[in-house]
Order: structure tokens, then C-alpha cells, then sequence
């Protein structure tokens, strides 16, 4: 099965009693047993329900993974492969990952005597000599929010192998249409659903997906033990989204590489990143290893930071919001909003300026997103 067909069929049969099309949304919390000690699968929500296990389905299937386990929000997804590990254990972090999740690692979990290492995995070799014999883990975000950094999957799964260490993706930035990192010896690959797999800005969620039994069953006894599962009709909802995955990724991808090709020559932007432009410095691995360079841009301007918050501010067809990954355009302040709890510090040292400014570029016509930032920049 080709994958657009996959998006649209994976995990679909008719609803044996009334023939829907749909999977029905069993929005129940408890199961009525047939007798003491007999149910038919299912007994209680927390630990599985249809309509999710459905959606954990589709999920793995279009990631090319075996099993998926979903989570109530993306960093619940996190915090659930973060839970594989034991105290005294350590983990080689990429540096640019979304803000939330250092927030998480440096603020919650070091008091739980877990260890981090944050290095730049554009350059695998630094992977591998952060390695130590506590080394656990190996987390790599890529595309990374916001910097679009891009890892090589290739060369640190082969170190992840050649350590015997556990290696973990969130790749929610490329989604599955784009790439599949358990082709690359991932064991974990992490998506926040509430961005491009649902899609439409309707919901929070995150799925957790392996190929490994072993880590599937910790993985499920997680999940029902600690209960951050969404509910049945956010899982509902974002079996709807994927449907449309390929369509709306093409086209995110289509208009991102239009409009990083537009800032690129605009006299008032000093840079742009954009893995899908020959200038990005992981262009090349990008492009082996992705199929496409998904929606996401990130830009600085000549006039640094108050131009960057005139765009902002001035944009009108784009919103100013947290998040990404919606089939509207969405422009946002990284500084302020999704890293505003990076100390500052850190964020220059990462190259996250105050000046930065990203686009998750939408599914509307390009000329009109092109338009709407045109008259912003006419502003600063
Ligand atoms: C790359 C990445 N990973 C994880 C998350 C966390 O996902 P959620 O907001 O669904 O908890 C985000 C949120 O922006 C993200 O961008």
C-alpha cells in the first residue's frame, strides 16, 4: 500500500454493526463486564479504548512502526519515554529542542537524578563523545524547534546501535510523510499530534511509536498506570486529520519553500532557515533522508528585534499563536512564547536570538501569505 493510500486506509474496516464508514467514537469512560472475570477487551479507559486503539494504529502503521501509544499532549508523550529510564541514568539531548521539553528535562527531571547532556547533533560526533557508561538514551529532535537543525538519523542510529543505547526521535516537525526515523534504527519515534497530524488547531495530544515489544509493553503499562491518555474524541478527531496528511503536508511544504524563497532575496531579512533552501547547512542530509522539507521557517531581520516584532505585530492574515502545524498560517515570537523559559543565556548561546521570528507556513494560496508578510515588512 503507497502511502497516500495508507493515510486514508490504514486501520479503517467498517463498523461491523451498522457498516460506518468511520470508526464509531466510543466516548465511554467504563466497560460492563459479562461476568466476574469476563470482558471483551476492554475494561476500563485509561487502559485502552476502540477508538483509540484505532488511532494508535493508523499512527504506527504511517510511521512504519508496529505499535503506537497515545498521550493526553505531546509532552506527555515525552515524559512517557522519559519514564523508560531509572534514576542515575543519562541522556545525550539535541540543543535546539522545543522549549517545553528542556523545560521539562532541566526542571523536573534532574530531580529525579536524571542526567542531560545537550549537544548540536548536526554533527553526529558530538553525539557519540557525549556518550558516557550511564548513557540510556539518545534524544533527538530533527527538524529541531526552532532552529530547524537537522540530524543525520543515519550515522547516530549506527552510534546508538554500536553503544547498545536507546535512541529516540521526536519528529514531529518532519511528520511521517516526510520521514520515518525507525528506517533509520530508531527505537522510539515521538510526534505531538496537536500540530501537523491533527492539524486543524483542534486539539492536544501525542503518540509514542516503536517497533520494539519490549518497549511497547513498558510503554502501555505507562500509559494505564499514569494516565495521561487523550480522550476518545481528541482520538477521534485526529484519525480525521491524518486522513488528509498527505494532501496537507504537500501543500504546507509547497507554500514553505515559496515564501523561504521569498524572504531569502528581501532586503530587510538578514537570514533564513529553511532545510528545503540550498543556503540551509544540512541541506544535503535533508534531502537524502526526507522527502520533503514539511512547513516550518525560521527568519531574523536587519533590523533586529523591534522589525521582527513589527512583522509580528503587523501580520494579518498569519496569527500571532503559540503552535504550528495547523492548516493556518501561524507566525511566532520564540523568545517570548514557545522558549520563553530557556534562560536568555542559553538562548543566545543556542543562536535563538530575541530577533528570531517563525512562520508555520498554512495550506491557503501562497501569494496571499506572501501578500500578508509583504505588507508586514513594508512596516519595519
Ligand atoms: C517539537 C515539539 N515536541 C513536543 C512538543 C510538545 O507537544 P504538546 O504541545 O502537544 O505537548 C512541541 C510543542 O510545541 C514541539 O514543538
Amino acid at each position: 500500500m503507497k502511502f497516500d493510500t495508507k493515510v486514508v486506509q490504514a486501520g479503517m474496516t467498517p463498523d461491523p454493526t451498522t457498516g460506518a464508514i468511520l470508526p464509531p467514537l466510543y466516548q465511554t469512560a467504563t466497560y460492563v463486564l459479562e461476568e466476574v472475570g469476563k470482558d471483551k477487551g476492554f475494561d476500563y479507559t485509561r487502559s485502552a479504548n476502540p477508538t483509540r486503539q484505532v488511532m494508535e494504529e493508523m499512527l504506527a502503521t504511517i510511521d512504519g512502526g508496529e505499535y503506537g501509544v497515545a498521550y493526553a499532549s505531546g509532552m506527555a508523550a515525552v515524559d512517557s519515554c522519559m519514564k523508560l529510564l531509572k534514576a542515575g541514568d543519562h541522556v545525550v539531548c539535541s540543543d535546539d529542542v522545543y522549549g517545553g521539553v528542556s523545560r521539562h528535562f532541566n526542571e523536573i527531571l534532574v530531580n529525579y537524578d536524571l542526567h542531560f547532556t545537550y549537544v548540536d547533533s548536526s554533527d553526529p560526533a558530538n553525539v557519540e563523545h557525549a556518550i558516557t557508561p550511564t548513557t540510556k538514551l539518545i534524544w533527538i529532535e530533527t527538524p529541531t524547534n526552532p532552529l530547524l537543525k537537522i540530524t543525520d538519523l543515519e550515522a547516530v542510529g549506527k552510534i546508538a546501535k554500536k553503544h547498545g543505547i536507546m535512541f529516540g526521535v521526536d519528529s514531529t516537525f518532519a511528520t511521517p510523510v516526510f520521514l520515518r526515523p525507525l528506517e533509520f534504527g530508531a527505537d522510539l519515534v515521538m510526534h505531538s499530534t496537536t500540530k501537523y497530524l491533527s492539524g486543524h488547531n483542534q486539539l492536544i495530544g501525542g503518540v509514542v511509536i516503536t517497533n520494539r515489544e519490549d518497549l511497547f509493553e513498558q510503554l502501555k503499562f505507562v500509559q494505564k498506570t499514569i494516565g495521561a491518555v487523550p480522550g476518545p474524541f481528541d482520538c477521534w478527531l485526529t484519525i480525521l486529520g491524518v486522513k488528509t496528511l498527505d494532501l496537507r503536508m504537500k501543500k504546507h511544504a509547497a507554500n514553505a519553500q515559496a515564501v523561504a524563497e521569498y524572504l531569502e532575496v528581501h532586503s530587510k531579512v538578514s537570514t533564513v532557515t529553511f532545510p528545503g533552501l540550498p543556503s540551509h547547512p544540512m541541506h544535503e542530509v535533508a534531502k537524502e533522508q526526507m522527502s520533503g522539507f514539511s512547513g516550518m521557517i525560521s527568519f531574523e531581520l536587519t533590523g533586529g528585534i523591534p522589525a521582527g516584532k513589527t512583522v509580528m505585530n503587523s501580520v494579518q492574515l498569519a496569527k500571532l499563536a503559540e503552535s504550528l502545524g495547523a492548516v493556518e498560517t501561524m507566525i511566532t515570537h520564540p523568545a517570548t512564547m514557545t522558549h520563553v523559559d530557556v534562560p536568555q543565556a542559553e538562548r543566545e548561546a543556542r543562536g535563538l536570538t530575541d530577533g528570531l521570528v517563525r512562520i508555520s507556513v498554512g495550506i491557503e494560496n501562497p501569494n496571499d501569505i506572501i501578500a500578508d508578510l509583504e505588507q508586514a515588512l513594508d512596516k519595519a
